[in-house]
């Protein structure tokens, strides 16, 4: 199994966004730059915003309920707004004006086998204990694979011991050989390799094939 020490947590996430509106949510000049956002209805008067951002335009108040939810979602997620590096942006449920969903998403060239191939990974999905088992997770994750296909991504991969979410949303477990860069505290401690994650799962989202050989992540696990 994984070579990589304790620290190293396969970890999955989702996002995707489909309309684009405006910037503003209730106010909060903490989303600086370019945001989207899709109004969602739920059972009573109330409306979840689904939102993406780039994680550059996060703001401080933001970041901090992004940590807050990560850690309470995630025991013994380390003090910050991500666990090895940043996704490059994130999706963000949002009702009353607070962050009741989240999921970070990477832009990431992999090569498997001799084949290159675009992807998104997603990072770190999760929602607060009081909104879960309604949809919101699929929902976020039908959202990124919108954003795939639009985008022209090959695969949405990510790693997760419990598949059930993510088979129902249509990824297929990879038994691939992987290869990654260990983290740990913003220190790199080498190279990973495992002959089955047994955590892998991937979605196709354009015509190929997901490749035969090894998965060389080339850099962190998502
Ligand atoms: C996993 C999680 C994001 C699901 O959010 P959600 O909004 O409740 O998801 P949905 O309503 O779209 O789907 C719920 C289904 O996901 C599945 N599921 C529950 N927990 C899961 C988990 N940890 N991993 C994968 N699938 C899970 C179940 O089949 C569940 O169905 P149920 O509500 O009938 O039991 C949420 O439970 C969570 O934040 N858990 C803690 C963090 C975590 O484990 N994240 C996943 C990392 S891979």
């Amino acid at each position: 199994m994984f070579s990589s020490p304790e620290s190293e947590r396969p970890l999955a996430a989702v996002g995707a966004l489909s309309r684009s509106r405006g910037v503003e949510h209730r106010g909060q000049t903490c989303l600086a730059g370019r945001v989207q956002g899709v109004e969602q209805k739920r059972d009573g008067s109330d409306a979840t915003a689904i939102l993406r951002v780039a994680e550059a335009e996060i703001g401080r108040d933001l970041r901090q309920q992004v940590q807050a939810l990560l850690q309470a979602c995630f025991p013994g997620y380390p003090s910050r707004s991500y666990f090895k590096l940043p996704p490059h942006f994130r999706y963000l449920a949002m009702t009353s004006g607070v962050l009741v969903a989240q999921m970070g998403v990477e832009l990431r060239v992999i090569r498997v086998g001799s084949t290159v191939v675009r992807t998104f990974g997603v990072v770190d999905l999760c929602v607060r204990t009081s909104e879960r088992s309604h949809g919101l997770a699929g929902r976020l994750l039908a959202e990124v694979t919108e954003l795939a296909r639009s985008c022209g991504v090959d695969f949405v991969i990510l790693f997760a011991d419990d598949g059930r979410l993510y088979t129902r949303g249509g990824w297929a477990r990879a038994a691939n050989p992987c290869s990654w860069v260990k983290i740990h505290d913003h220190t790199t401690l080498g190279l990973a390799t495992a002959e089955d994650t047994g955590s892998l799962m991937v979605k196709r989202i354009g015509q190929q094939a997901w490749p035969i050989g090894e998965v060389d992540l080339l850099g962190h696990l998502f």
